[in-house]
């Protein structure tokens, strides 16, 4: 009996011990795992300690977060959500809906979110008009990274049009550079796929990408798109398979590799090996997509948890929106501010056009969300899409045997 009643106490105790630590710590679920994103994510943490809100990190590698979703899934099944999660656009809607999330609204109306977040996120960070998520950053997919010595090599131009790219990519394989780096990855085939849609014009991507049109996703200029990226995966080297997208931009950074077709989180990864924009690398729109954006948010999103975690969740939330934060993390990550009020004179030359481009493309309408990236259509549709895409680049289509299955794919997963 005293056993039990030894017992019963230490549990009293130990329940009690775990509500203080509670209150004060977040756990936190995310994919950032390479060099640029975790030096990224680190300002995070260490913002939320010098509050005395510790961090339980829960890193699930794999870009794109694909992993991390299944990872979560398992997580709020079994009853036990972690407090804030990195999340891609359709993907918070869905958990909202479910009604998985928290509400952000008091935190929100007190900063002003509504006043300096993007519209193109507040779509995505707002359910039934209620703030769910905490907006981190935009990213946008269809740049181009180009080592500055390869490029040299290669006669010094950058291209500015589909033949000017090809006639480089021939230039990078003659001087004995690999001409692209790449990771033969599911999402990362349609991080490229992204911006060769694009190229076809920003009505063409709109149609395909965001409303599904199923005769534009068999057209001829599908086919095209697809001729291009059989065209584009000549250049990559025998090893692309499963390579992790950090590990393509490591071979742009050595100079292994020419250019890199990558999210602008890849020059998180060239500033943490010490590179420099314009000396050492240089960043472009991919080509014949200059003026438009195809755009990914990073958001936390804020789950249900027991009351004595809603503090802590909420200072996070507070922390992530501060303008302060906004410039020391988004300097590190490569991605743009989420908020549209932001001095952009601590930005390098690329996060500088990275502003800039958004706000153009924004006023412009050429603003859209990355299909690649869970922002032009739900998870189901985008996965039917990315068997596709990788199908054909593996070699399982010719080009109009992938549209034709693009556009029977979606039709099934609508
Ligand atoms: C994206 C995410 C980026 C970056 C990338 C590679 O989906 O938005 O922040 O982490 O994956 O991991």
């Amino acid at each position: 009996m005293k056993k039990l009643l030894l017992g019963t106490a230490a549990v009293a105790l130990m329940s009690a011990s775990a509500t203080v630590a509670n209150a004060q710590s977040v756990e936190v679920l995310h994919w950032w795992t390479a060099g640029g994103e975790a030096a990224a994510l680190d300002v995070l943490r260490q913002d939320l300690e010098s509050q005395g809100i510790s961090w339980q990190d829960m890193p699930i590698a794999g870009g794109g977060g694909s992993d991390a979703m299944t990872v979560l899934r398992a997580r709020v099944t079994g009853g036990n959500p972690p407090t804030a999660v990195q999340m891609l656009g359709f993907d918070i809607l869905d958990w909202a809906a479910e009604g998985a999330l928290g509400n952000l609204d008091d935190i929100a109306s007190e900063q002003g979110w509504d006043e300096v977040v993007p519209e193109a996120l507040q779509a995505f960070s707002k359910y039934d008009g209620h703030w769910i998520a905490a907006p981190v950053n935009v990213h946008s997919t269809n740049w181009v990274w180009i080592n500055n010595d390869a490029l040299e090599a290669a006669g010094g131009e950058l291209p500015e049009s589909w033949e000017d790219l090809i006639a480089l990519l021939d230039n990078f394989r003659e001087q004995g550079i690999i001409p692209i780096g790449h990771g033969g990855q599911d999402w990362q085939d349609a991080t490229i796929f992204d911006a060769v849609v694009l190229s076809m014009g920003t009505d063409f991507y709109q149609s395909t990408m965001i409303d599904l049109d199923l005769d534009a996703l068999r057209s001829d200029t599908m086919v095209e798109v697809f001729d291009r990226m059989e065209t584009l995966r000549g250049y990559v080297d025998d090893n692309f398979s499963g390579r992790d997208w950090n590990i393509a931009s490591a071979m742009v950074i050595t100079g292994e590799a020419g250019m890199q077709f990558m999210g602008d989180w890849a020059k998180g990864e060239f500033l943490a090996a010490g590179l420099v924009p314009g000396e050492d690398f240089q960043c472009i729109r991919y080509p014949g997509t200059q003026g438009s954006v195809t755009f990914n948010a990073d958001q936390f999103a804020m789950f249900n948890v027991d009351a004595a975690q809603v503090e802590a969740q909420h200072a996070m939330a507070a922390s992530i929106l501060s303008p302060e934060f906004q410039v020391a993390f988004n300097t590190v990550k490569g991605s743009a501010p989420a908020r549209t009020d932001i001095d952009d004179s601590a930005f390098d030359a690329c996060g500088q056009k990275a502003i800039a481009d958004l706000a153009e493309a924004s006023a412009n309408g050429t603003l859209l969300g990355s299909m690649a990236h869970g922002h032009a259509n739900p998870a189901s549709v985008k996965n039917a899409m990315y068997d596709v895409i990788t199908g054909h680049f593996n070699g399982e289509y010719t080009s109009e045997e992938a549209a034709e299955e693009l556009s029977l794919a979606v039709e099934s997963a609508m």
